[in-house]
């Protein structure tokens, strides 16, 4: 997506310390979507991947998406508007009823058997899942393997010493021929020490 690079000034800045002691809990997370504090939401959608979506999909039908930490993005519709397949995984339940409730799809919901306590929601027509659980719980449920993978909002706040795991975790994921897009941003640590945990659960990022 050569428009796409264009746009961005991609410099490569190294883990701090800072980064480090960036944890948000997953407590943390669910209280975000119970207070209102999901600056993140992007309710048009991500306008970049509007813009490539027919390159991102290549013509294919009938693809899996999967959409890690998947908040309420507005573009799981497109990809299920279009006849794909799409697999969420979210911790907050309040954000996956917000999904189903603002894009006017009924659902049901049912225990995930593998992980106690976690449920899976699924849209009547049967082509969106939305896992609540852990992303770090997801492997001992059997998702299957996608073709695509969306990554927004998902690598950027995994807690820094988690993303090994995470990355472990999306190419176990990958089924042969995927494709992976994901949107980051690059910025330089050190410049911007004194975001703390307070002011990362008010806003974004
Ligand atoms: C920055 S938001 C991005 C949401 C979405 N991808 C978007 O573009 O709007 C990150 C989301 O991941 C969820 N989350 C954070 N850690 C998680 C985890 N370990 N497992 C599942 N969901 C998680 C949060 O509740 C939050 O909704």
């Amino acid at each position: 997506m050569d428009d796409a690079s264009t746009l961005i000034d991609v410099k490569e800045y190294p883990d701090t310390e800072v980064q480090k002691n960036r944890v948000l809990t997953l407590e943390e997370w669910r209280e975000k979507w119970v207070d209102g504090k999901i600056g993140f939401h992007q309710e048009q959608g991500h306008q970049l991947l509007k813009k490539h979506l027919d390159t991102f999909l290549k013509g294919e039908n009938v693809l899996r998406v999967f959409f890690p930490l998947c908040g309420k993005a507005v573009e799981m519709k497109w990809f299920a508007d279009r006849g794909h397949c799409v697999v969420g995984v979210e911790i907050s339940e309040l954000g996956i009823r917000e999904f189903f409730t603002e894009q006017n799809l009924s659902y049901s919901e049912e225990p995930i058997m593998e992980i106690p306590g976690a449920k899976v929601f699924k849209s009547s027509s049967g082509n969106i899942s939305l896992y609540c659980c852990n992303l770090f719980d997801l492997p001992r449920v059997n998702i299957g393997k996608f073709d695509r993978i969306w990554d927004r909002g998902a690598l950027v706040a995994v807690n820094p010493g988690d993303r090994k795991c995470y990355t472990d975790i999306m190419l176990s994921l990958t089924r042969k021929g995927f494709r992976y897009l994901l949107a980051v941003l690059s910025y330089d640590p050190t410049k911007h020490p004194a975001q703390t945990v307070e002011e990362r659960r008010n806003g974004w990022p």
